[in-house]
């Protein structure tokens, strides 16, 4: 298994509870399980893998905590990485901003030469917008505890199944 890190920006504690979630299912031990607000550019490089998750705030923003640690990110050669994607929002009442902080992480680490992985169909989900979805699907979970808190674990596993984590 390669060396995992989890990064998670929450403010209401979602986020970091699903983080906690997926780093029980993967066998992550607390030590390498990070709030966003901790990301440092040495923490980032003992890492093989980055699992990154971030809630959705405002109309469609990073949660606060990303907006320095998505700048430390963005300025580092992450070629030779694998960076997983998962994100909380509220699909009912923010339909046309649903998850877009997942989106807005994604596109700051295009040009670092990172490897996505843990891109999941649409189906299943009822919203109208997401900067989130490229080419039809998502570019890592998207999880909505607010209305669909019965899916979360179901979500969580399908994409696991998908992740570049072992080779
Ligand atoms: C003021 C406010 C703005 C929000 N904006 C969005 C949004 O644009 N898109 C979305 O999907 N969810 C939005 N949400 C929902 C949160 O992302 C959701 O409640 C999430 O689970 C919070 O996770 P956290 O506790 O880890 O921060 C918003 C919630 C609030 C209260």
């Amino acid at each position: 298994m390669k060396k995992i890190g989890i990064f998670y920006g929450s403010t209401t504690g979602t986020t970091e509870s699903v983080a906690r979630i997926i780093a029980k299912k993967l066998g992550v031990s607390d030590e390498n399980v990070h709030d966003a607000s901790k990301l440092t550019k040495e923490l980032v490089e003992g890492y093989e893998v980055l699992i990154l998750g971030t809630s959705t705030w405002g109309d469609g923003e990073v949660q606060d905590d990303w907006y320095d640690a998505l700048k430390i990110l963005a300025g580092m050669n992450l070629t030779g990485k694998c960076v997983a994607l998962f994100g909380c929002g509220d699909s009912e009442s923010y339909s046309d901003t649903f998850c877009d902080g997942m989106g807005i992480i994604h596109d700051d680490l295009k040009a670092t030469g990172c490897k996505f992985c843990g891109s999941i169909p649409v189906d299943g989900y009822t919203f109208d917008n997401s900067k989130a979805v490229i080419d039809g699907k998502f570019i890592g979970v998207a999880i909505d505890d607010v209305n669909e808190d019965g899916k979360t674990e179901e979500r969580i596993d399908e994409w696991i199944k998908t992740l570049c984590i072992n080779n």
